[in-house]
């Protein structure tokens, strides 16, 4: 089959990644999808079975660092587009391990930048890197008033923010220096299907489910922008396409919440739809020392992508989130999976024999 353009993903078995390849998979047939991902404990290539089977799709397990690996996919597959979401994500890990963030996020996105230039060599017509980062690079609001902007100067401030402020950074660069066609986009939390379950949002349904306790980080007072996933994917598609080379985008869901509140909401929607009479599991919740470096608000302005490419997120925060909860809880069997590391046998089943 000749595909109109041939797309690497990476990250795309993580949570992000995997509706991003669903979508690109899905309503661009005429495009390959390439995605590499390592398969780390947050990557799971069951998020993507109900595509795998696509003529389309090819998924290599492999490392973003490993730079004759990518320059092999870039010449085998003739790759024209890079959408690269492949990272160490969570902050509470960078904190125990910083190391492992630098090598991923700056070192990773370094060699897929080089693989970049490299074969594309000049020849910038019809071709495109897009990175995907994120708010906190921008480092954190004061508790009233004040958005992110595309202008906002970078402050990052854990480990984490610090490795994907760098990353972006060498993005800029690679533009700046070797005019590699570059866009960028810096995204608020997302929640959704298929998001490990060591974030705030599973990790909690999760435990409503198992009777665990709920840890909430200090007095529960910080603040995030949430984002349904699938609205971030259309985002992504979005930019991709039609978003002007060397800009960055900021996507968020003009949807600011208190951690505390956020959580009470949480316990009442899960209850409710587990039947449990109401304030059942508010006793579960439980104040915890905070996280070091906590950054109290983040919230972005994303008028810049709404008024050049026209995105508005589509779900409203109530029914993206009872949506969520509720796959949740229909999805036991992948939260058992993940959480006891079962998942960690999909790849050998499906994938290494073939
Ligand atoms: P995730 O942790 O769920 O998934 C990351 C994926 O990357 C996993 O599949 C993992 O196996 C893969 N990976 C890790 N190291 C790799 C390596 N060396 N080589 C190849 N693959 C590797 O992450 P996510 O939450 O889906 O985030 C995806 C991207 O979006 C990240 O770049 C993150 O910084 C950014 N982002 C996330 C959010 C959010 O709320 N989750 C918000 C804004 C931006
Ligand atoms: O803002 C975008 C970022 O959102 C992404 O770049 C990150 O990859 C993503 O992990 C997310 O970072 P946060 O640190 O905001 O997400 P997390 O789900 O870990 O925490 C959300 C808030 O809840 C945060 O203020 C910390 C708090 N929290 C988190 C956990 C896991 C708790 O109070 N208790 C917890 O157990």
């Amino acid at each position: 089959m000749n595909f109109s353009r041939n797309i690497l993903i990476t990250g795309g078995a993580g949570f992000i990644g995997s509706h991003v390849v669903r979508r690109f998979v899905t309503l661009h047939p005429d495009y390959r999808i390439v995605n590499l991902d390592l398969l780390t404990y947050a990557g799971n290539p069951a998020n993507l079975k109900d595509v795998e089977e696509r003529e389309n799709y090819v998924f290599v397990r492999g490392d973003i660092c490993d730079a004759e690996l990518v320059e092999e996919l870039f010449s085998r597959y003739e790759i024209d587009g890079v959408i690269h979401l492949a990272a160490e994500s969570h902050v509470d890990r960078s904190i125990v391990d910083p190391l492992a963030f630098a090598r991923t996020n700056v070192l990773g996105t370094l060699t897929l930048l080089n693989a970049a230039r490299k074969a594309w060599n000049g020849c910038w017509e019809g071709r495109r890197f897009y990175h995907i980062s994120t708010d906190e690079v921008y480092g954190a609001l004061p508790a009233e008033g004040g958005l992110f902007t595309e202008h906002t100067p970078y402050a990052p401030h854990s480990p984490y923010s610090a490795s994907k402020a760098s990353s972006d950074h060498f993005v800029r660069a690679f533009h700046d220096t070797y005019g590699l066609p570059v866009v960028l986009s810096n995204c608020s939390n997302n929640y959704g299907p298929y998001q490990f379950p060591e974030k705030l949002i599973p990790l909690f349904v999760n435990n409503i489910r198992l009777r665990r306790p709920l840890p909430v980080y200090g007095a529960g007072e910080n603040v995030r922008d949430w984002l349904y996933v699938e609205d971030h994917a259309e985002a992504i598609d979005l930019i991709f396409h039609r978003g002007t080379t060397g800009e960055s985008y900021n996507v968020g869901g003009n949807n600011e919440w208190r951690n505390i509140d956020l959580v009470r909401l949480l316990v009442a929607t899960t209850d409710r739809l587990l039947g449990n009479p109401e304030g059942h599991s508010s006793s579960l919740i439980t104040f915890v020392t905070d996280r070091a470096g906590h950054d109290l608000r983040y919230a972005i302005d994303s008028s810049k992508l709404q008024r050049e490419l026209g995105w508005r997120p589509r779900r409203s925060f109530e029914e993206g989130l009872e949506q969520t909860i509720r796959w949740y809880l229909d999805n036991d069997e992948w939260l058992e999976n993940v959480t006891s590391g079962a998942y960690e046998h999909y790849y050998e089943e499906h994938y290494a024999k073939r």
